[in-house]
């Protein structure tokens, strides 16, 4: 009777304990292939009187698939040996394979080259806190209060108190009044980091950037050091075919105060979309230290002088690489990131 034939199977299989992956393929080859026991046991079925047909057929099916399922079972239960035996093979004086690493964020690497040429010009690197006071942003370095000069710098408050407001820094100017408060001079400094405005985010304007902050106070410093120092750095980053101009301007903390540009690094000079066909573009703003600035901050303006400057780390990394669009920078897409850093980290 194929009922009982089927019953005496299924004791079978349920006692079945292969130990290896060869005892599983006895299995498979007894039970699952073309002519095996399940496909016997089919063919079988179809002389069965069409009475029975119906019970015996789902018992049949039951054991079609009591049948598979221990099989995918044994697979499983040999297929990590097999690996590890497919391991055993592997050639262990091979190379590994190499993984990736993350590259340097394109305005990490201009900071850092911005950085080292000061650097070689005996400046140090100072850092200062992203929120800031009122004192420190703007009335140490001149800004009278109600001074449209405030206006032109929208900022982010956090918090307004009488007469000391704490907001995030609008520029890293605030650092050399930090600078000058505690310390003595001279002063040789470069401050990078990061500053924010209320600004609408779109491809040229973005509500934080960073920019790098310089300071040189000492006796008798002179608006010629300043060039000197300027066109040192022009020559370094851009190459020494790069040309500078100076241009009159107005900062609150800076008496007499310049704009700088450089001969434009995508037409040299010839004129082009970037520079709008003045072949000059923008790349700092500068000047001597306002004497108000340094008795703020209790330095001697009878005795010391100086210059500062700033600029826009994304404005130089833009003009260096050509990037076209500031959201890019903050993005994180590492399509993008990544084309920067031709050194491994
Ligand atoms: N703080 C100015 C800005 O954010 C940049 C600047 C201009 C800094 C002239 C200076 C300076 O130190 O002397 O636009």
């Amino acid at each position: 009777m194929l009922q009982e034939k089927i019953q005496q199977y299924t004791k079978e299989i349920e006692a079945f304990n292969p130990k290896s992956a060869d005892d599983a393929e006895a299995f498979r080859l007894k039970f699952l292939v073309t002519k095996g026991i399940v496909r016997n046991l089919f063919e079988a079925f179809k002389t069965v009187p069409v009475e029975e047909k119906r019970v015996l057929g789902k018992v049949l099916n039951e054991f079609k698939q009591l049948a598979e399922s221990r099989y995918a079972t044994f697979q499983e239960q040999f297929s990590s040996a097999s690996s590890a035996s497919k391991q055993a093979q592997y050639d262990l004086t091979l190379p590994g394979e190499g993984f990736a690493v993350g590259s340097r964020h394109p305005l990490s690497l201009v900071r850092k080259e911005i950085v080292e040429i000061f650097k070689k010009l005996g400046f140090t690197v100072a850092e200062g806190p992203e929120i800031e006071d009122d004192w420190h942003n703007f009335t140490a370095l001149n800004f009278p209060p109600e001074h449209p000069a405030r206006d032109m710098q929208d900022t982010f408050f956090i918090k307004k108190q009488e007469g000391n407001d704490i907001a995030l820094r609008t520029h890293t100017s605030s650092v050399q009044v930090r600078m000058m408060e505690n310390g003595t001079p001279p002063f040789r400094s470069i401050m990078p980091g990061r500053v924010y405005r209320n600004e609408a985010i779109s491809a040229r304007a973005h509500c934080f950037f960073h920019q790098v902050e310089g300071l040189y106070i000492d006796e008798g410093v002179s608006f010629a050091d300043l060039k000197q120092t300027l066109y040192y750095f022009v020559q370094e980053l851009f190459g020494a075919d790069t040309k500078v101009r100076f241009r009159p301007s107005y900062f609150p903390f800076t008496e007499p105060s310049a704009e700088m540009d450089i001969s434009c690094t995508i037409c040299k000079g010839k004129g082009c979309q970037l520079c709008k066909q003045t072949g000059w573009v923008e790349i700092l703003g500068c000047g001597m230290v306002d004497p108000n600035v340094l008795n703020n901050c209790g330095i001697d303006s009878t005795k010391y002088s100086g210059f500062a400057f700033g600029m826009g780390i994304e404005r130089i990394t833009n003009l260096k690489y050509e990037i076209k669009d500031l959201r890019l920078f903050s993005e994180n897409d590492v399509r993008f990131l990544s084309q920067f850093d031709t050194e491994l980290i």
